[in-house]
């Protein structure tokens, strides 16, 4: 009897063991299953978000693979990552990573392309906590307010009108949502700025070493799901010249 209660103690141990055993491994398999994925969306969501800022310019390598770390003030971080478009080696655009820390819910994440002249060549939202509805006009999948920094520099308009119309500037506010695209507006103008002070070395950044193992800089976190890609990917490189 006594032996029988002592193999059922065994049995039952070992099977809680297997059972605790194939447990653990589906959590870990389903863990690096997802691990994996969300490495794959940052990267696309990078290659996209990117290329679409740097739209129009004539560049000959991949700028997700050619990146550094800024900071400042005026971009609203000190350790951002910058994607740079290359011609033959040169410099001759970049992605800077900005965040505007005034919006209706903090901050609202920017990436900016700015080519070597200091014009604009593509502004997108990259991560917000805007009120559904009411600020999310800032998303290029909401509205076409964004493209409207298109092709402005610092000289276009004159810096003091990038405001928005309201506080007497050219820039839309949104219908009883100011608060937003006037963080937009400031963050964007203040990037210009940022690269307008420091465009020297900016252009002089070294690109990858030769035998670099080349890295992905993925686009800063806290992308709302909602705003991950799901267009079919532009392929990295110089795009075709587009109308403004
Ligand atoms: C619940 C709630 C959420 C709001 N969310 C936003 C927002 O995301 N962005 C924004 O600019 N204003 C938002 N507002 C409105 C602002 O409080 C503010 O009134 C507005 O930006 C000023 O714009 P107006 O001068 O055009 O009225 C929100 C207001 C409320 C009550």
């Amino acid at each position: 009897m006594a032996r029988l209660v002592v193999r059922d103690i065994v049995i039952t141990t070992m099977l809680l063991g297997l059972f605790a055993a194939i447990g653990t491994g589906v959590v870990a398999w389903v863990h690096s299953g997802t691990e994996a994925r969300i490495a794959e969306n940052r990267l696309a969501m990078t290659r996209m978000r990117v290329t679409q800022v740097l739209e129009g310019l004539d560049y000959d390598n991949d700028p997700v693979t050619d990146h550094h770390r800024v900071g400042d003030e005026r971009l609203g971080g000190h350790d951002l990552p910058v994607w740079l478009a290359r011609h033959e080696g040169e410099v001759v655009g970049v992605a800077l990573s900005a965040i505007a820390p005034d919006g209706y819910s903090g901050d609202i994440r920017l990436l900016v392309g700015i080519d070597a002249t200091g014009t604009l060549r593509g502004v997108r939202v990259t991560g917000h906590r805007e009120t559904p509805g009411l600020g999310d006009d800032i998303e290029v999948e909401r509205s076409d307010w964004i493209h409207t920094f298109r092709g402005r520099s610092l000289v276009d308009p004159p810096i003091e009108l990038w405001r928005v119309r309201r506080d007497g500037g050219v820039f839309d506010q949104f219908t009883g949502a100011t608060v937003t695209p006037r963080a937009v507006v400031r963050a964007v103008r203040n990037a210009l700025l940022y690269f307008e002070e420091h465009a020297e070395a900016l252009l002089a950044l070294p690109p990858p070493e030769e035998d670099a193992v080349l890295t992905i800089e993925p686009i800063m976190p806290e992308i709302p799901d909602h705003l991950a890609p799901t267009d079919p990917l532009p392929e990295a490189g110089g795009a075709e010249e587009s109308t403004p």
